[in-house]
């Protein structure tokens, strides 16, 4: 059994389905409205257990209700929850989020998540000393995703940072990743390149492999040589929400196999995961996933 150790943040996402978006300053009538559990690191640790790994997520909640109910929901997905630390007088962290279109608006506001410090990790070291493979995004301060790397290095485990929401990174940071894995926008931003240049082109000057992934296309992946294609599956798009977060989990898990299995494996459990509604609705249990290939 794979194990894997995800740094992340930890969010209530507020849904609202709707038959489009609303423009600036204007207000429509949506269609329904449901609070599901996300957030890219509960996400990540949440896809990952139901894909059969052992998995501890490093984050933080508030103290609030939503903090309960998050807290809850990951120990009855078996995340093992000693380093999500309970901060006192503070929110949880949220997303509100508009469906529309089988495209989705996200605004999330950190909260907890922004208390998520680059000491806390540093306790986590053992933690992470036993992971097979390190996850983590960007909605956590940036100074925690450079202890993550510097502490996945110095430990010698391949940390797959995931740079999503995007912000330009020092180099010497990326070099520390075994993986990145954005998608066309956010490796732009990433590289501090303008919007016109090629994606593969992006690939080549990026300082570590790279995963990049294109939705509905699938990813490509590039570890030394020539970017390769994995092409996407075919599915009924419901809400794609989660599906980059089910494709970074899957990749972790299955990081062992070999990237090429590795990628091909994260389409289909991404495919899968916009089958549904909400971030964690549609993400496959190892069994699923097995029948879906
Ligand atoms: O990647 C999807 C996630 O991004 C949502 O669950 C939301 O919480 C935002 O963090
Ligand atoms: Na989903």
């Amino acid at each position: 059994m794979a194990r894997v150790v995800v740094v992340g943040s930890i969010n209530m996402d507020l849904v609202t389905l709707a038959s489009r978006f609303a423009g600036p300053g204007e207000t429509i009538l949506g269609e329904r409205f449901l609070t599901v559990h996300g957030g890219k690191g509960a996400n990540q640790a949440v896809a990952a257990a139901r894909l059969g790994a052992e998995v501890a997520l490093v984050g933080a909640v508030g103290d609030d209700a939503f903090g309960m109910q998050l807290h809850e929901g990951l120990t009855r997905e078996g995340v093992a929850l000693e380093h999500v630390a309970r901060i006192a007088d503070c929110g949880s962290g949220t997303a509100s989020i508009t469906v529309a279109e089988g495209e989705n608006h996200i605004i999330v506001v950190p909260a907890a998540n922004a208390r998520v410090t680059p000491q806390q990790i540093e306790r986590a070291q053992s933690t992470l000393a036993s992971a097979d493979a390190i996850l983590v995004q960007m909605e956590i301060p940036l100074e925690s995703v450079e202890a993550t790397l510097r502490l996945g290095d110095k430990l010698g485990k391949p940390v797959i940072l995931n740079p999503a929401p995007a912000q330009p990174l020092p180099v010497e940071w990326l070099k520390l990743a075994r993986y990145l894995t954005p998608n066309q926008h956010e490796l732009a931003i990433l590289l501090g390149a303008d919007g016109n240049e090629d994606f593969r082109s992006l690939m080549e000057r990026a300082p570590a492999p790279v995963v990049l992934t294109r939705g509905g296309d699938g990813a490509w992946y590039r570890d030394g040589g020539e970017p390769t294609h994995q092409p996407g599956f075919k599915v009924d798009v419901v809400d794609t929400t989660g599906a980059g977060d089910t494709f970074n989990a899957a990749l972790a898990v299955f990081l062992h196999e070999g990237l090429p299995t590795a990628v091909r494996k994260a389409c289909a459990a991404a495919a899968l995961s916009v089958t549904r509604l909400g971030a964690q609705g549609g993400m496959p249990t190892r069994a699923e996933l097995d029948a879906f290939l």
